[in-house]
């Protein structure tokens, strides 16, 4: 606490907007512990070779520092379009600090004041909250009891609600599960606005499970959005991206800040990127340690859901609190988050995941 006089001032006695008296901001704890499995990271490290290419990236960047940054990400977007193939180009790519501030200027260049942003819910938390800092309507949709999107329904639901944005969390985080082409397809066609397919977690998705790039040609109103905190093993950059038409990107210029990108961050992207086979070689191990969760949690009775993603959503418990508190209580940190008696729990390394079965069973009385 700052001693800072001024005592009994708080954010109450502050003009704060009256949408954003008494909310709380987004927290996942960040807890040194034996395994951290709460926040959806890889958990493999650059390797020496990646960490010492990245410093000389940022050594030959710091030589231009008294200078902006490329306002344009010009060899950054074309990178990255490089990476996502498609045929996709430059032109289509846009990349912000995480996919985080994508979303955001994608809600304060389409949404805002009087417009609405619908999600299918349960989803990522960060998407209620990037609409409500940006004034825009929130709609929340149910999934089934599966977490799946009824076609049907959403179509109902868009036509109801008329929303500038509609976001499809593909896989879903918390839950996994992937949606299948022709759902994005029936809800792009309907949508007056945009839809963004959030692909945080493209890369881990089982075999035949598609992408929502394949629908760019057709649908103009679909923007892809990625990131490098996953897969990429680049929670640390801060770096995330789209792919959509060119007219969503110049769209964006309107409300990005003017070299929002920095130079370092551009060098040490474009590093990552030049070693996108060695940071993907765990995603591989990352998918099989994945079904093998999977099948365990299922194996000692767990209800588990089916995951496309570095997560796994598993129940049920009548008291969730309690478990996440026990597995806490092991040096465990899982996240207390989606629908009430589920719990989430990262993939981690072979090693962190032998210590969250053998908690997880003492935690349940099973051991
Ligand atoms: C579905 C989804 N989208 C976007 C993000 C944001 O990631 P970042 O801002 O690190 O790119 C996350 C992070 O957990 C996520 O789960």
């Amino acid at each position: 606490m700052s001693d800072f006089g001024h005592t009994g001032f708080s954010i109450d006695d502050l003009p704060l907007r009256d949408d954003l008296r008494g909310q709380a901001p987004y927290g996942a704890p960040q807890l040194t512990v034996k395994a951290v499995l709460n926040t959806n990271e890889n958990p493999y490290p650059p390797s020496p070779e990646l960490v010492e290419a990245i410093g000389r990236a940022a050594a030959e960047a710091a030589v231009g520092l008294n200078r902006y940054p490329d306002r344009e990400a010009t060899a950054l977007r074309q990178a990255l379009a490089d990476y996502l193939g498609y045929g996709v180009d430059a032109a289509n790519v846009w990349a912000a600090n995480g996919s985080n501030e994508i979303l955001q200027q994608i809600l304060q260049a389409f949404g805002g004041p009087g417009h609405k942003a619908l999600g299918f819910e349960p989803s990522y938390s960060m998407h209620p909250i990037i609409a409500r800092g940006t004034a825009t309507e929130w709609v929340s949709v149910p999934r089934t009891a599966d977490f799946d999107v009824d076609a049907d329904a959403a179509v109902a639901a868009v036509k109801e609600h008329e929303p500038s944005v509609v976001f499809l969390t593909s896989p879903n985080n918390p839950t996994g599960t992937a949606l299948p082409l022709a759902t994005v397809e029936a809800i792009a066609a309907a949508a007056p606005g945009v839809v963004v397919v959030d692909e945080a977690y493209a890369e881990f998705r089982r075999e035949g499970t598609p992408s929502a790039l394949s629908l760019l040609r057709t649908y103009p109103n679909v923007i892809v959005s990625r990131t490098m905190s996953k897969a990429f093993a680049m929670a640390g950059v801060r770096l995330g991206y789209l792919a959509a038409h060119p007219a969503v990107v110049d769209a964006l210029q309107l409300v990005r800040l003017p070299y929002h990108l920095s130079t370092v961050t551009q060098a040490v992207a474009l590093t990552a990127l030049r070693y996108a086979d060695e940071l993907l070689s765990a995603v591989a191990t990352l998918r099989a340690e994945r079904d093998a969760l999977v099948d365990w949690l299922r194996a000692h009775g767990f209800e588990v859901a089916d995951s496309d993603a570095n997560f796994v959503l598993f129940g049920r418990f009548p008291d969730r609190s309690a478990v996440f508190q026990h597995l806490l209580d092991q040096g465990v940190l899982i996240r207390e988050v989606g629908p009430p008696e589920w719990l989430r729990v990262t993939v981690g390394t072979p090693e962190e995941m032998a210590i969250f079965r053998e908690a997880l069973l003492t935690a349940t009385g099973r051991a």
